[in-house]
């Protein structure tokens, strides 16, 4: 696993949008796998900036992560508007970019039949050939996507109950700015599972602001467990890289030894 610590939030976006980069320009038809939240949009925003400088998005093929249960929207008609996880993909990302719309795999939460759609994801994700690169966030209570505390470590895509702190967080993040009531946000979503997440060929988990301190550290350093579904980075055997922010890196134990081996890479050019 690479560590890499960042001094702030803009640096670590700059990084985690540059491995982005690299793997769209190696293999132009790569599948990438996406998140929302807060953290990823300064990564959006770098990456909006490298295709205005030529990156081609044209063969690349997307999955998100997740989506509230109820909501989505229909891409060539972004002006209905809602707190979907689609909408917020078109806005920070996917409108300004030449990607194509049929390339686009965002779990549509308005599904009549959850449980057939949830199937029917993980089988496009295998017709696609899996994930390349998984771009990853880490929730206050440790998730990965929505899988929440309890969430089974082999889990596949499937309908998740919210915990109170996501729906909190979430409020804070989003619903509230945008003037919704917190009454009406989602409790149930549509979410990848950790085994599904796992089996992506390589993992970016990105992070920032002393608040995810916390279980940052305990998703790297600590034990492997489904309270903390972020602990499975720890399980993965492909190419893992955790991008941090400063405050995001300051409970980790062994923050000297990841900065040191970063530099060494440095040095004898292996990064
Ligand atoms: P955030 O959410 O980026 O808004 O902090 C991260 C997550 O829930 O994965």
């Amino acid at each position: 696993m690479d560590i890499i610590i960042r001094d702030n939030y803009a640096e670590m976006s700059r990084y985690a949008a540059g491995i982005i980069a690299g793997y769209v320009k190696n293999k132009p038809n790569c599948v990438l796998g996406l998140a929302t939240g807060s953290t990823p949009i300064g990564t959006y925003k770098e990456l909006i900036r490298m295709h205005k400088e030529g990156l081609d998005f044209s063969r690349v093929v997307t999955f998100n992560l997740d989506e509230y249960l109820g909501l989505g929207i229909d891409l060539d008609k972004p002006y209905d508007l809602d707190q979907s996880y689609a909408r917020f993909m078109y806005e920070e990302l996917f409108s300004h970019i030449n990607i194509k719309k049929e390339n686009i795999h965002v779990p549509d939460g308005r599904t009549k039949d959850p449980e057939k759609y949830c199937q029917w994801y993980e089988e496009e994700i295998k017709k696609a050939g899996g994930i390349d690169l998984q771009l990853l966030g880490i929730g206050g209570d440790g998730h990965w996507a929505f899988n929440e505390p309890g969430s089974s470590l082999a889990s596949r895509t499937r309908i998740q109950a919210l915990t109170k702190q996501t729906l909190d967080d979430n409020y804070e993040s989003f619903y509230k700015k945008a003037g919704v009531d917190r009454d009406k946000m989602p409790h149930f979503a549509i979410t990848m599972g950790v085994g599904t997440i796992l089996e992506a060929r390589n993992i970016i988990m990105i992070a920032n602001g002393v608040k995810k301190a916390d279980v940052v550290a305990k998703s790297i350093e600590g034990p492997v467990t489904s309270q903390i579904t972020a602990s499975a980075i720890q399980l993965h055997g492909g190419g893992i890289t955790v991008v941090l922010d400063k405050d995001a890196a300051s409970k980790l134990k062994n923050l000297d030894h990841y900065v040191h081996i970063e530099r060494l890479k440095c040095q004898y050019g292996l990064s």
